[in-house]
């Protein structure tokens, strides 16, 4: 599964990808306005830190609208750099258009299976499905991941990648990892709990002190 995280903070961003296992980058209206400054230039710093797929959402409604934002980003911005556009029928059609023209899509604000299939055929190279706020409105969004890693295996042919997105805890992480998903995007504090377990800070302690015990016997690495 591909590791993705879900900020517009460059440090952040810096933070996770001296990790060595970023794949890629989401940024969102709503994330670019919490980080301030310029929408072009903080992409552009995070497809520096990150050479993987960086998404950048377009913010127009129509499909003309939303053509003309994408490639006004794809001018300025790095190649690493893919497009986002919601999952309606003005953005399956600028999908479409984008991906006859060479250019990464990623269809986001996906809440059925319906729509993920949809953005596949029209040629997204990924789909994301939001978990968190599907448990927000009271139903289960690790059934939807579910469905939809069911859905995809009745399709062999399909390229579109499924990326997991809306992600609130390592629990929702887990579930998308045993359901199959493609990719996973994760926000910076859930990120920063995967590598952590009480066993392992128990068990560096424990062999800390026993080393302590060694070296106290003056036996060392180097001796
Ligand atoms: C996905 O690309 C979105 O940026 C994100 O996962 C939205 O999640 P939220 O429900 O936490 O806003």
């Amino acid at each position: 599964m591909e590791f993705i995280l879900d900020t517009a903070e460059i440090d952040e961003v810096a933070e996770i990808a001296a990790w060595g296992v970023l794949h890629g980058v989401t940024t969102n209206p709503t994330l670019i306005r919490r980080a301030g400054g310029d929408f072009v230039e903080t992409v552009r710093q995070i497809a520096e830190l990150c050479d993987g797929p960086i998404s950048a959402e377009v913010t127009a409604t129509d499909t003309e609208g939303m053509l003309a934002e994408a490639y006004a980003l794809k001018e300025q911005l790095p190649e690493n750099v893919i497009i986002k556009v919601p999952c309606t029928p003005e953005g399956l059609a600028a999908t479409r258009e984008l991906s006859k023209a060479g250019i990464g899509v990623n269809v986001t604000l996906v809440f059925s299976v319906a729509q993920a299939l949809l953005a596949a055929r029209a040629g997204a190279t990924y789909v994301s499905p939001f978990i968190g706020r599907i448990d927000d409105t009271g139903g289960d969004g690790m059934q939807f991941i579910q469905d939809l890693m069911q859905a995809w295996s009745q399709y062999p042919d399909l390229k579109t990648k499924v990326l997991a997105a809306s992600i609130r805890s390592p629990e929702h992480v887990l579930q998308c990892l045993l359901a199959g998903a493609h990719a996973c995007t994760i926000p910076t504090n859930v990120f920063r709990q995967l590598p952590n377990h009480p066993l392992t800070d128990k068990g560096i302690e424990m062999f800390l002190a026993d080393w302590a015990e060694v070296e106290s016997e003056g036996r060392s690495l180097t001796s």
